[in-house]
């Protein structure tokens, strides 16, 4: 079997993933229709050229806009829906999914809309799975960092009701002066709740490594989104690799906002015995999906099947299934 085939057949989950961050241009094209909204572009290769960038600022700049397609409950369901499918594909049979609900209440779609659509897609596919194939999914809410403290308690507050299907928290968006201190509060307060609590500490941003210790030590997230920065320093990696805390890596990603994928990082990594995984982050507009970046990271650093399968195996370990369900997919 060649290892393509290999790595799709190999259950995995997939931990790292923006909901909106799926929206192919076909998909956006079918929305602006349904919703009439003209976004200047009619065709795939024309939508297609506006998803450039080469830097995560330059990628939000395209990113946020690209969302005033998704209007309605049906539009929230049909991303997710989609991604799912795309998702057991590749053999994802775990899919713990990032949504930023500012994203969409900031321009007046409410908190209800689009939980409602998102939670609808996770509750029929842990049901009854996606085109026959077995998945169970849960959405993270994710905080935009750039936004005040202050809107983030209010986005909390609104998630309240709606809890049962929320399964943790995180922290996205442009990482440039916004530390995770800004949110302690909040984080805390989720915890309270009951939420499990991740946090993007992004690649080579400025600061990555101090933001990297306040998620560690002040904010205590269950695990960190990219974070290769803390080989940088061997108490963190010591610390992180003790812990048991899941880094959810994101190679062809990271190659879009770094012109590096970070392989050597995430082959050290595993060596020391973290438990790294690989994602797709925004499959849409960095053109893989989560099979993608385990055969990009297999060229990359000479991988071969055996490594292949460590990796699917630290992405369910690294979630947050519990251990019976871990179990039956290891
Ligand atoms: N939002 C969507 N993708 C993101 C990423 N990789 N980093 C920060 N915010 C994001
Ligand atoms: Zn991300």
């Amino acid at each position: 079997m060649d290892l393509a085939a290999l790595v799709r057949r190999l259950p995995k989950a997939e931990l790292h993933l923006h909901l909106e961050g799926t929206l192919e241009p076909d998909l956006k094209l079918a929305l602006a229709q349904r919703n009439g909204i003209d976004i200047g572009q009619s065709t795939v290769e024309e939508v297609r050229a506006t998803y450039q960038f080469d830097s995560l600022a330059s990628f939000l700049a395209v990113y946020y806009p690209a969302m005033e397609v998704l209007q309605t409950e049906q539009d929230f369901y049909d991303l997710a829906m989609a991604y799912l499918r795309r998702a057991v594909a590749d053999g994802v049979r775990r899919a713990e999914m990032f949504f930023d609900p500012q994203a969409h209440t900031s321009r007046g779609v409410p908190f209800s809309t689009v939980i409602e659509g998102y939670s609808r897609a996770v509750a029929e596919a842990n049901l009854a799975g996606v085109d026959g194939q077995p998945i169970s999914a849960a959405l993270i809410m994710c905080f935009l960092r750039d936004h005040s403290a202050e809107s983030a308690a209010e986005t909390l507050t609104a998630a309240i009701p709606y809890q049962d299907r929320i399964l943790g928290v995180g922290l996205d968006s442009d990482e440039r002066d916004q530390p995770p201190a800004k949110f302690a509060e909040t984080f805390a307060k989720a915890r309270e709740l009951g939420f499990k609590l991740t946090m993007h500490c992004d690649i080579d941003q400025p600061g990555s490594i101090d933001n990297i210790r306040q998620v560690l030590e002040m904010i205590k997230v269950d695990r960190i989104d990219h974070g290769t920065n803390i080989v940088e320093d061997a108490a963190l990696v010591e610390l992180v690799r003790d812990r048991g805390l899941g880094l959810t890596c994101c190679p062809i990603s990271n190659s879009f906002v770094t012109d590096d994928m970070k392989a050597t990082e995430i082959v050290d990594l595993l060596g020391r015995g973290v438990r790294v995984c690989l994602n797709s982050d925004d499959p849409a507009y960095f053109g893989g999906y989560v099979a993608d970046n385990y055969l990009a990271l297999a060229q990359q650093a000479d991988l071969g099947p055996e490594e292949m399968a460590q990796l699917a195996r630290k992405s369910i370990e690294a979630s947050w299934l519990g251990d019976a369900e871990k179990a039956a997919l290891l």
